[in-house]
């Protein structure tokens, strides 16, 4: 490409759509980009609660929730909708169709890295390698270099990818990437603060918590703690407590970091007292990051955004990783 070219390329508006097909909703945001700035285009979302007809909870951690005929249809509804044209698209998978680990391989040169990878994932990964999509990067160390390496492993299903490949074709999408989940909440939410930061996405179905270091997810743990159901606080949360705690103590033992803030994302993260809740709980800092604050977008939607921010976090991550902002 001509520098001319590349020049002009960083000025022409990119846009992208982002869609999170969570259990409670299918959430979708289009984001663009000019130059340095972003752009919420337009938003949209649907319940489960209006796509089956049974209750949301009632639904299993099952793959039911892609199965259904009418997710490609509730997403052209919420496409019309929202009225968003673009055609590029970057599915979210979410935690519990991902397999997400950390690990060491000996100091070794680029070239051997991947075949290590692949070698060790067979160990971490329950389905044969064969029937999964690995993706990796190095968290620490450099290739070629005398230390260990470390590598953080995302491992997908094929039949997973194989699913989405089909609701997007369906819903009329280009699909143009996939992501895990994790991922795209730590692009989100924690961008460019460059402490370590302990991310808990508390969902309908199974929680994460995962912990960025220095803008890196070096950390991504998925466990069966759910949403708040009406009652004492307290209780619901002291086993998220006690899972944040251990989390944070294994980071501080291997790579001798103290967590130093929490954010809780997720619908669940407005739930009333939860936050003064963790922050005595924790002693630290826990904030409820808005994914919409570098985003342009009309005043008058401020409220309504900051609101609905907790729960649209995979989407924006997702569409911000396809946006190539210089
Ligand atoms: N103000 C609020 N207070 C308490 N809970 C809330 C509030 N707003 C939304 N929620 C809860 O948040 C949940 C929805 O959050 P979210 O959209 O993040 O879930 P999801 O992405 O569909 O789930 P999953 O990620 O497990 O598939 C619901 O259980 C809902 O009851
Ligand atoms: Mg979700």
């Amino acid at each position: 490409m001509s520098n001319f070219l590349k020049n002009l390329r960083l000025f022409l508006p990119k846009r992208m759509v982002g869609v999170d097909i969570g259990t409670s909703a299918i959430k979708i945001v289009e984001v663009s980009h000019w130059g340095h700035g972003k752009t919420l285009e337009n938003y949209g979302q649907i319940t489960s609660g209006a796509i089956y007809k049974d209750s949301p909870l009632a639904i299993e951690r099952s793959s039911r929730v892609l199965a259904s005929d009418f997710v490609p249809l509730a997403i052209k509804g919420i496409l019309e909708e929202a009225k968003i044209k673009t055609k590029e698209a970057i599915f979210s998978i979410p935690d519990f169709y991902t397999f997400c680990t950390s690990f060491d391989i000996p100091p070794m040169p680029e070239n051997e890295i991947a075949g290590a990878v692949q070698y060790n994932a067979s160990q971490y990964v329950t389905l044969p390698i064969k029937e999964v999509t690995l993706d990796w990067q190095i968290i620490s160390g450099n290739p070629g270099g005398s230390t260990p390496l470390k590598i953080f492993l995302v491992a997908v299903p094929n039949q997973v990818i194989q699913e989405y490949q089909a609701i997007a074709k369906n819903a009329g999408l280009e699909l143009y990437a996939m992501e895990a989940e994790a991922t795209a909440i730590a692009r989100a939410l924690v961008k460019n603060n460059k402490k370590t930061v302990c991310v808990m996405d508390i969902g309908v179905q199974s929680s994460t918590v995962n912990i960025v270091d220095a803008g890196i997810l070096k950390r991504s743990y998925s466990f069966n703690f759910q949403s708040a159901k009406p009652g004492d606080l307290e209780f619901w949360a002291a086993p998220l407590v006690m899972e944040l705690k251990n989390i944070s103590a294994e980071f501080l033992q291997s790579e001798q970091k103290q967590v130093e803030e929490y954010y809780i994302t997720g619908g669940t993260a407005n739930l009333p007292g939860l936050q003064d809740y963790l922050t005595k709980a924790l002693g630290k800092t826990v904030v409820v990051p808005n994914c919409f604050a570098d985003f342009l977008y009309p005043p008058i939607l401020e409220s309504k955004l900051r609101q609905m921010a907790p729960s649209f976090s995979a989407a924006i991550g997702v569409a911000l990783g396809g946006l190539e902002i210089p």
